[in-house]
């Protein structure tokens, strides 16, 4: 493709923003020529944000689908909806990105691969962590040998509760706090491992009343998971609504000769004091008076616009995006929450039938 990817994205809230700004970095291969919400003034104000000009605006995503000229959609909406409209767009001859979750059900997972493989597009998985310089360094630091041979990992993705009002309810999300926040370690891990895990124990707080904090959430509001990979490393993966203060992405090795902790979201060079606080510190922070962190370019330090100029690359090139990043990533990530999910709720501990 010689030209620029023409991107339709749908869905203008939290996730679109973090793409827009994506997009917006990539100007020599990238532009967006159609937004979609059924809350028109989300699409002005990311338009607006962003100085978006030459965009065709619908309430409708099909509308968009059906009406857009576009390489691609870009799928920024509630978990449920990511399978139709995918399905809908490979139907359409487009190539898909779509947001963390893959999917709320294996079941439509495995639907969106088919209709890539059908229609013969490309599904693509956005997962921002897989970008994260700060990552990519440390996985620099396990490659020369710096801390021997990897043993052991901690990795987690946790902060107070969700902003979105789909994740309120199990059929929108297809879970709490694991298939919402544990997704990104679980998926860097597993692109790191090649998808080869091969059993797993997982405790959840088990949603509603049982929850520790959010009890009219009907997803978890706590999770952990200890997961073993077939070359013999193991890791233990948290997720939960629980932590105030801020986001928590965390990411720890434990080497044979020396060990490593990676945090994403509290690592800002600047260290602050303000009595009246800041507009912004870091995401989900609850307030910004007293010290602070503020995060540098945290939409670059999170992966999302290295992430957004790869999957525009892949398309330009016709190509897969790289592991951690595929549709089939997104759904082998599906499947490790559904084991984490089926160990919660069974007390069993959970062993990977293709591995064995
Ligand atoms: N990678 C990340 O770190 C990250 C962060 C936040 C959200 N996400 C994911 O992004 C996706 C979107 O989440 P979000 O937090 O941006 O917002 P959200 O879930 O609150 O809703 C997204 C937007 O979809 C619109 N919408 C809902 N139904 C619609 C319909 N039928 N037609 C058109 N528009 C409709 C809403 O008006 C809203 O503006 C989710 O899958 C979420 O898991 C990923």
């Amino acid at each position: 493709m010689d030209k620029k990817v023409r991107v339709l994205v749908v869905g203008a809230a939290f996730a679109a923003n973090l793409h827009v700004e994506g997009y917006v970095r990539c100007p020599e291969l990238a532009t967006i020529v159609g937004l979609a919400d059924k809350r028109p003034e989300r699409v002005k104000e990311l338009a607006d944000r962003y100085g978006l000009k030459d965009y065709a605006q619908y309430d409708d995503w099909k509308d968009a689908i059906d009406n857009v000229d576009c390489d691609v959609v870009d799928i920024c909406l509630p978990n449920f909806m990511h399978h139709d409209v995918a399905v809908y767009a490979f139907q359409k001859g487009r190539h898909v990105i779509t947001e963390k979750p893959l999917a709320t059900t294996l079941e439509d997972a495995r639907e969106m691969l088919q209709a890539a493989e059908k229609a013969g597009k490309r599904l693509y998985y956005a997962e921002d962590w897989l970008f994260a310089p700060a990552l990519l360094k440390a996985l620099d630091i396990v490659k020369e040998g710096a801390i021997g041979k990897p043993l052991y990992y901690r990795a987690r993705e946790c902060h107070s509760g969700s902003h979105s009002p789909f994740a309120q309810t199990i059929a929108f999300c297809g879970g709490g706090c694991m298939i919402h926040l544990g997704c990104h370690p679980i998926s860097f891990l597993l692109a790191l491992k090649e998808n080869k895990w091969t059993e797993l124990m997982a405790m959840t707080s088990g949603g509603k009343e049982n929850n520790l904090v959010h009890k009219q959430m009907e997803g978890e509001d706590w999770s952990a998971c200890l997961i073993k990979f077939q070359d013999g490393t193991s890791a233990l993966i948290e997720a939960n609504y629980v932590t105030k203060g801020g986001m928590e992405d965390v990411f720890e090795v434990y080497g044979t000769e020396g060990c490593m902790h990676v945090d994403l979201s509290f690592s800002s060079p600047i260290n602050v004091f303000s009595i009246p606080g800041l507009s912004y510190t870091v995401e989900k922070a609850e307030i910004t008076t007293g010290w602070s962190r503020p995060a540098v370019d945290e939409k670059f330090n999170l992966g999302y616009v290295s992430e957004i100029r790869h999957f525009m690359e892949c398309i330009r090139d016709n190509k897969d995006a790289k592991i951690g990043l595929r549709g089939i990533d997104g759904y082998e990530a599906l499947k490790v929450v559904q084991a984490i999910y089926k160990s919660a709720r069974e007390g069993v501990k959970v062993v990977n039938e293709e591995l064995k």
